[in-house]
C-alpha cells in the first residue's frame, strides 16, 4: 500500500490496497493517514453496497442515511438504511437517490444532529463525464486564518445548524421553510470545536443557509457568519476529487466541509455513500 500526500493540507492518495480485503496493520495505517489528511481517496475499488458498510464499519458504529422525518416503520422499509444512494437518475418515475445534479454548497453531513458522522464515504459507481466534482475545504487552516480578535471572539460563539435544507437547498421530507433562521431547526454546536483524536481546534460551520448565532441578534448573526465564511476553502486549503468509476473517498466531518460541483443532468452520476457515528 502507497500514501501520497496532495500538495495542499488536506487529501491523499492511497494505491495498491483493495478495501475488501483489508488487514488490522493496513487498517492502522489507513486510520493514521485518515486523520492526519482527512480526505483520502482509494482508487479501482470494486465493491458491493455490502462490502463498502463493512468497511465503514471498521471505523464504527454506522449512521442511517438522512432521510427527513420518517417513522420507524418507513424505515424498516428502506432495503439498506446506511448504505444511501447519491445520484441524478431517474428510473421508472422514480428517483434513484438524493442531490440531483445541481450544485451543492459547501456543508459538513448531518451537523444538525446532536452527534454528527465522523466519517463520510462515498463510492463512485457511475460518474458524469463533465462535473459533478466533490471539494474539500480544510477547517484547522480556516480556523488559523481568522486574525486573533476574530478568532478569539469565534471561541465565545455557537451555531445552530439549520436540519430542514440539505446541501443543494431542498426541503428535507417533513420540514418546512422558516421564516427567519432564529426559527429554523436544528441542533446547536460550539463554533470551534476541538477534533477528539487529534486534539487540533478547527472552525465547525456545517452550512451557511439558515445557520444562526445564538448569543447574538439576527442582523448582527448574518454579518458574522459572513465575515467568518470569508476565511474558508482559501488558496492552499482546498483538494478536489475529479471522480473515476471505481474511486472510494472518505473524510473526516470534524476537519472537512465538502461540496459537489454541479454537472449535465442528462449525464448519469451514481454514488453509494455511508456515515460513521461517533465513537467518542
Ligand atoms: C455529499 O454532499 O455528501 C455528496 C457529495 C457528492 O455527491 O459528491
Amino acid at each position: 500500500m502507497r500514501i501520497r500526500r496532495t500538495d495542499t493540507s488536506i487529501g491523499a492518495t492511497i494505491d495498491d490496497v483493495d478495501l475488501a480485503e483489508l488487514d488490522s496493520a493496513a487498517f492502522r495505517d489507513i486510520y493514521r493517514a485518515w486523520l492526519e489528511a482527512s480526505v483520502l481517496r482509494f482508487r479501482d475499488q470494486v465493491l458491493t453496497k455490502e462490502e463498502l458498510q463493512a468497511f465503514s464499519e471498521r471505523f464504527g458504529p454506522l449512521e442511517y442515511a438522512p432521510m427527513g422525518k420518517i417513522t420507524d416503520e418507513q424505515r424498516a422499509n428502506v432495503p439498506n438504511p446506511f448504505v444511501t444512494n447519491i445520484s441524478n437518475i431517474i428510473e421508472d418515475g422514480r428517483p434513484l437517490g438524493g442531490l440531483g445534479s445541481g450544485e451543492a454548497n459547501w456543508h459538513t453531513d448531518m451537523s444538525y444532529i446532536e452527534r454528527p458522522p465522523t466519517a463520510s464515504i462515498l463510492m463512485a459507481i457511475e460518474v458524469p463525464e463533465v462535473g459533478g466534482d466533490t471539494e474539500y475545504c480544510d477547517m484547522h487552516a480556516a480556523l488559523e486564518s481568522l486574525p486573533a480578535e476574530l478568532s478569539d471572539h469565534a471561541r465565545t460563539l455557537s451555531i445552530k445548524h439549520d436540519a430542514a435544507h440539505d446541501s443543494v437547498g431542498a426541503l428535507r421530507r417533513g420540514f418546512e421553510h422558516s421564516a427567519s433562521p432564529m426559527d429554523a431547526p436544528g441542533c446547536v454546536h460550539a463554533m470551534v470545536r476541538r477534533h477528539e483524536e487529534s486534539g487540533r481546534d478547527a472552525l465547525y460551520l456545517g452550512r451557511r443557509q439558515d445557520a444562526y448565532i445564538p448569543e447574538l441578534g439576527l442582523d448582527e448573526s448574518e454579518a458574522l457568519l459572513d465575515k467568518i465564511w470569508g476565511y474558508v476553502a482559501l488558496d492552499g486549503h482546498r483538494w478536489v476529487q475529479q471522480w473515476r468509476k471505481g474511486d472510494v473517498v472518505m473524510w473526516d466531518n470534524r476537519s472537512v466541509m465538502h461540496r459537489r460541483m454541479s454537472f449535465p443532468a442528462s449525464n448519469r452520476r451514481l454514488m453509494h455513500r455511508t456515515q460513521v457515528r461517533p465513537v467518542v
